[in-house]
């Protein structure tokens, strides 16, 4: 196998934050009077801190300085801390684990690639802090998925060259990020959202490294 390392986006693929992110933005939108649905929130999904505030006032068709912008990102992000700071082991998601540890026995190097600058909080509240070889999120990189950044950074970290990684990734931005870094993409979700990634699971549980060979093989052929 060409593979040796799979690279793991954290929102929506080892941890379900979406809802907590969206307690928060909904909070935000009540405020300030904009009609915030689960629905719009789907389309905040690996998109950046910033870049979603703009999404939810586009929405109520409001128009803002930059300083008062900062200011209800910044309130954002201190409701939504008050979420992931009570997070626990249980809230990883089915098969993460089991999977990620069958990959590092293989000698398979395993990392995050997080749009998040939250991710460090997340992996100490849901103790896998020390399960990865590298960590690349929004701290560590400028420019938001679909650009490739935060997956190369990752594959930089590990010393390991793009296209003998495989990314793993919730969202259409993401997925389109790891196909600009010249990697294979594996989606999580739906078929019909995600057409672009090379093949689409429901969860890391429908995973296991049987069968990230067999689809290498396939995408490779
Ligand atoms: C992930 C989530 C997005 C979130 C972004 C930034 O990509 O899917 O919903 O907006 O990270 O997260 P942060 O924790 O830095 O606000
Ligand atoms: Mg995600």
């Amino acid at each position: 196998m060409k593979i040796r390392a799979c690279i793991f986006d954290l929102d929506g693929v080892i941890v379900d934050t979406a809802k907590y992110h969206f307690l928060a933005w909904k909070r935000l939108a009540d405020q300030l009077g904009i009609n915030f649905t689960e629905k719009d929130n789907e389309r905040l999904k690996g998109v950046s801190r910033m870049a979603s505030l703009e999404i939810i006032l586009g929405l109520g068709n409001k128009i803002i300085d930059q300083d008062k912008k900062n200011e209800l990102a910044r309130l954002k992000n201190l409701w939504y801390n008050d979420y992931i700071r009570k997070m626990t082991p249980e809230e990883i998601l089915p098969g993460s684990l089991d999977f990620i540890k069958e990959l590092k026995k293989a000698d398979i190097r395993v990392a995050v690639g997080s749009a998040s600058k939250n991710t460090p909080v997340i992996l100490d509240r849901v103790g896998i802090s020390k399960l990865f070889d590298a960590v690349a999120d929004g701290n560590n990189v400028e420019k938001a998925k679909p650009d490739p950044e935060v997956f190369l950074k990752a594959s930089e970290m590990l010393g390991i060259e793009p296209e003998e990684c495989i990314v793993f990734e919730d969202a259409l931005a993401g997925v389109q990020a790891a196909l600009n870094a010249g990697m294979i993409c594996i989606g999580i979700g739906s078929p019909k959202v995600l057409k672009k990634a090379h093949f689409v699971v429901k969860g890391l549980y429908e995973m296991s490294l049987e069968k990230l060979i067999m689809i290498e093989k396939n995408v490779l052929s």
